[in-house]
């Protein structure tokens, strides 16, 4: 394992036994909506906190980027991206599905990542060229390829409403082919579960690279095709995001593509 994916383990880990210390135990006054049913909590920012100084004890000159604000810029190629707490609407209600998510580039590519639930006490961690792993076994995406039997999961697109008549349409379409949907309330587990073959396949749009930086190697080095919905490489920056099964893959992408216009994904 490299010095990067032990640190970005250890931090994920001990902000992992942070929120799970403090689960259920949420004054309201400590929780801002940051955008309209978009929260964060003082536990999330706590999080941030303590991830951050790991990193950048081990990497001081590492760029990073956080979810809740902290950056810290350089002219290094290796920039971490960090989500504290992916699924915070689920911590707040106390419902078991969140994580710690953390991934290294170096330029425009994921070089590692690693996701951390600590209510299941499953740490998702891959490294470019090294395959994926749950809890130190190796992962693998679904051998499923019959769509008819298999089950996908979505998120909302609750930060881009206006997508929200194509996304339901495109829900309806997939809906009535496949075996069952799924929605989870973490972008990061939903790619953790796609690469660990629970479900074959996922997409959602409205995205952030912390979101799914780290997921997103997961899938890849377990064997399965991540892309935006017109299979382009680019869904770090667009936010709009596939992956499955390269079967499955391909599937969803055929019922996205003709819904979604690459050229529309800058809208809000
Ligand atoms: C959210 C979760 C959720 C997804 C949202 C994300 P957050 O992250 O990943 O599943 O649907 O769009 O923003 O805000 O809880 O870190
Ligand atoms: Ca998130
Ligand atoms: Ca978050």
């Amino acid at each position: 394992m490299s010095r990067f994916l032990e640190v970005a383990a250890d931090a994920a880990r001990t902000a992992g036994k942070f929120l799970l210390e403090n689960r259920g135990r949420i004054p309201p006054d400590q929780i801002t909506e940051k955008a309209k049913n978009d929260f964060v909590t003082r536990i999330d920012q706590q999080s941030e906190e303590i991830i951050l100084k790991i990193l950048h004890d081990a990497f001081p000159d590492h760029q990073i980027v956080a979810e809740e604000g902290s950056r810290r810029r350089s002219d290094s190629p290796y920039r971490w991206f960090v989500d504290p707490l992916d699924g915070t609407t689920n911590f707040i209600q106390n419902l078991p599905m969140f994580a710690v998510s953390i991934a290294l580039l170096k330029e425009s590519e994921v070089l590692c990542g690693v996701v951390y639930d600590p209510v299941h006490d499953e740490l998702f961690q891959a490294e470019r060229g090294q395959g994926a792993f749950c809890n130190g076994k190796p992962i693998r995406v679904s051998q499923e390829n019959n769509f008819s039997r298999a089950v996908i999961a979505t998120g909302f697109p609750h930060r881009r409403k206006i997508y929200l008549p194509d996304y339901l349409l495109t829900f309806n379409e997939i809906f009535l082919r496949c075996s069952g949907m799924r929605r989870c309330g973490s972008a990061a587990l939903d790619l953790c579960y796609t690469a660990a073959g629970r479900y074959e396949g996922y997409w959602e749009l409205g995205l952030s690279p912390w979101d799914v930086a780290a997921g997103s190697l997961l899938v890849s080095e377990a064997g399965g095709k991540v892309s935006d919905f017109w299979n382009r490489p680019d869904f770090l920056k667009s936010g709009f995001i596939v992956a499955g099964n390269p079967s499955t893959h391909a599937r969803l992408i055929d019922f996205l593509k003709i819904r979604f216009q690459p050229e529309n994904n800058l809208g809000d």
